[in-house]
């Protein structure tokens, strides 16, 4: 049977940051988890390389587009081969195959009649490339996924008629409940389906940075809608349309994605596959969002995660440990530096590298670096038995998309060899004469740590070779089989030393995120808990001391200051929070202040305002100013203070 497992493909607008590190983590234990069991598996990965937003950002770059893309995919290819992630396939959407098989799919609905022209007049995010209706819009104006402004588009469109598979999706929903994994997710879905769907505009003449129409249908002004593009990839990276020869590893197994893109794999992507008459992908696993230290990640706070730098600074096989085993499979998870030492020094380094230190020492006493397993059974069944209880019990949780559970179970295996050596007290033995009951135990925690080396191998590739090279033998198929399957035990072997695989972490060894805003969750509870209705009319305009603590006052530095065009009132300044980035604030001084008086002087800053569009520019922040008869002065610190400093 083969296996078919794929990662979103991930635009070209911006470097991988650690959510496209985690599905193509996940992606890449599950493919290398299917193929060790010998399982033939095709693992896709790549980039969604067209839309307008890519056609935007390049133009900000000051590139061709073409080129801008090349250059950003390549950063996605390079990172993936420096952590040796294992795709066996980089999908491009530039790639002319892949243009080839999205112009025949486009075809082919056409034939079908599930594809007609018509016009479009709606309100477009150009962010999430999505059409949304006006009632769907927060304040009539901005986009109810990601908050920023839209544009009303009207244009001449092909539609596919979505509104046709409605009862077919409904259906596919009830009589394939592990559809959607976790299940937990799939009635956000099925409400949405259920709530009536619109056909779907797939065409665009707005811009031109698109798959072409296919000549058949000779209407050169359209090009493909970037997710009709970017979704048939999982079929033509086999071929579909070209070279058909991998179309046998269809119908996917997974397709792991983002709760943000899960409707558009489980409600377009079935609609467009059962009007392809292909059949359905078997599940689409949705993994919650990270955030950094409980804040949601952003370029403008400057506290996005970049893995290229936590994989140097903790390893990449740490990584891959951690974020799977944090989080349970579906939930927001959040990533900060102490919880992530925490599981290095106390799963990784203690549990298990003091365990694998410790038999390497003991043996090397006992019998000069010899393990043999002949007495295991006869002293250590009860283990045994514990053993291979676990190890029958992983299985399903990988298969259920569970990779914490499945770390949770498979680091019992370590409780166990821990337990039996405190239990057994070998060195006792042996001075007591009895060396093949020490001996016996261990060689059942060399095989504990082998069989646990080989499970644990999919998410830690390169250590767990390194300690199967020190118990004599590789992990693959083979080695899967006889120690997992057929429950054998290491044959006679002999030890070898290792340098310390996990040495433990005192001290955070990257800078911390820039602090937000000072806000604590108990500050806010006092605050709304004890405002009963009384006390507030009690005290009328008083506040308590924690919502003054809402607000984040910041001393800010103004590094560059410059009037808006066409605007009386407007200044756009850049101001140094003693962030990594700077922030822009648009305010409402010009008629008091020019540029020049602006520049190097310091100003007190609402730090933790939402962002915000004035003249079509983004305001992530506001100057403190009192104003008179006399105009308006800014509010600044009576001496220099050093950018950031929190005001309170
Ligand atoms: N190009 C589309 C996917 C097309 S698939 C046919 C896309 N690309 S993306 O680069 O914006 O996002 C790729 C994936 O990264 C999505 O699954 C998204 O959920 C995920 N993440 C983006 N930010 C994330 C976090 N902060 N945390 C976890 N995953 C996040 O969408």
């Amino acid at each position: 049977m083969s296996k078919y497992i794929t990662t979103p493909i991930y635009y070209v607008n911006g470097e991988a940051h650690i959510g496209h590190a985690y599905t193509t983590f996940i992606a890449d234990t599950l493919a290398r988890y299917e193929r060790l069991k010998g399982e033939d598996t095709f693992f896709l990965t790549g980039t969604d390389e067209h839309g307008q937003k890519i056609e935007e950002s390049a133009k900000k770059a000051g590139k061709p587009t073409q080129e801008f893309a090349d250059e950003i995919s390549a950063t996605f290819k390079n990172l993936w081969d420096e952590f040796g992630i294992s795709y066996d396939k980089f999908i491009r959407t530039t790639d002319e195959e892949h243009k080839k098989g999205v112009q025949k799919a486009f075809e082919v609905m056409y034939a079908k009649g599930d594809i007609y022209k018509d016009f479009y007049e709606g309100h477009y995010c150009v962010s999430c490339e999505t059409f949304f209706p006006e009632t769907q819009l927060i304040d009539s104006e901005f986009c109810p996924d990601c908050g920023r402004t839209t544009s009303v588009v009207k244009e001449e469109s092909y539609f596919f008629r979505l509104s046709n598979y409605e009862d077919k999706l409904l259906e596919h929903y009830a009589s394939h409940p592990d559809f959607i994994m976790p299940r937990s997710r799939a009635n956000e879905v099925v409400n949405f389906v259920k709530g009536g769907l619109r056909d779907l505009s797939v065409t665009r003449t707005s811009f031109s940075w698109g798959v072409k129409m296919p000549k058949s249908i000779g209407d050169d002004k359209h090009v493909m809608y970037v997710w009709l593009d970017a979704l048939l990839n999982y079929i033509t990276a086999l071929g579909y349309g070209s070279d058909e020869a991998k179309m046998n590893y269809w119908p996917a197994d997974v397709h792991f994605v983002g709760k943000d893109i899960l409707r558009f794999h489980a409600i377009y992507w079935p609609a467009f596959l059962m009007s392809l008459d292909l059949p359905l992908p078997k599940h689409i696993g949705a993994h919650g969002w990270w955030t950094r230290d409980g804040e949601k990640m952003s370029k403008s706070k400057g506290n996005v995660v970049s893995p290229k730098e936590v994989a140097d600074a903790y390893g990449v096989e740490n990584l891959r440990y951690f974020m799977l085993r944090e989080v349970p499979f579906g939930q927001d998870g959040d990533f900060s530096q102490r919880a992530f030492i925490d599981r290095i020094n106390s799963e990784l380094s203690n549990d298990l590298g003091n365990l694998l230190n410790r038999i390497i020492g003991m043996s090397g006493k006992y019998s000069d670096f010899e393990i043999d397993s002949v007495d295991v059974v006869k002293y250590h069944s009860k283990e045994i038995e514990q053993m291979n209880l676990i190890l029958d019990s992983l299985d399903v949780f990988l298969e259920n998309l569970q990779p914490h559970r499945y770390l949770e179970e498979l680091w019992k295996l370590f409780a166990i060899g821990n337990g039996v050596i405190q239990e057994y007290e070998p060195w006792v033995k042996m001075k007591n004469g009895q060396k093949d009951e020490a001996l016996a135990t261990v060689a059942v925690v060399a095989n504990i740590l082998a069989k646990a080396a080989v499970m644990l191998h999919p998410v830690m590739p390169n250590t767990t070779n390194i300690i199967a090279d020190a118990l004599s033998f590789e992990i693959n198929t083979t080695s899967y089989k006889e120690l997992i399957l057929e429950k054998k035990l290491l044959k006679l072997f002999n030890i070898k030393k290792v340098p310390p695989l996990f040495p433990r972490i005192e001290e955070p060894l990257m800078q911390e995120a820039p602090k937000v805003e000072p806000v604590t969750a108990t500050k806010k509870e006092q605050s709304s808990k004890k405002q009963t209705k009384e006390t507030k009319k009690e005290n009328d305009n008083l506040i308590e001391i924690g919502q003054f603590f809402e607000t984040s006052l910041k001393v800010g530095t103004v590094v560059e200051a410059e009037e808006v065009p066409k605007s009386k009132k407007l200044l756009k300044l850049q101001i140094d929070l003693g962030e990594e980035n700077l922030r822009q604030v648009v305010a409402g001084i010009k008629e008091f202040y020019s540029p020049d008086d602006l520049i190097n002087t310091q100003v007190c800053v609402v730090a933790n305002l939402k962002p915000a569009k004035l003249m079509g520019m983004i305001s992530e922040g506001m100057l403190l100013a009192a104003k008179d008869e006399d105009g308006l002065c800014l509010i600044r610190p009576e001496k220099p203070k050093k950018s950031g400093t929190p005001i309170g």
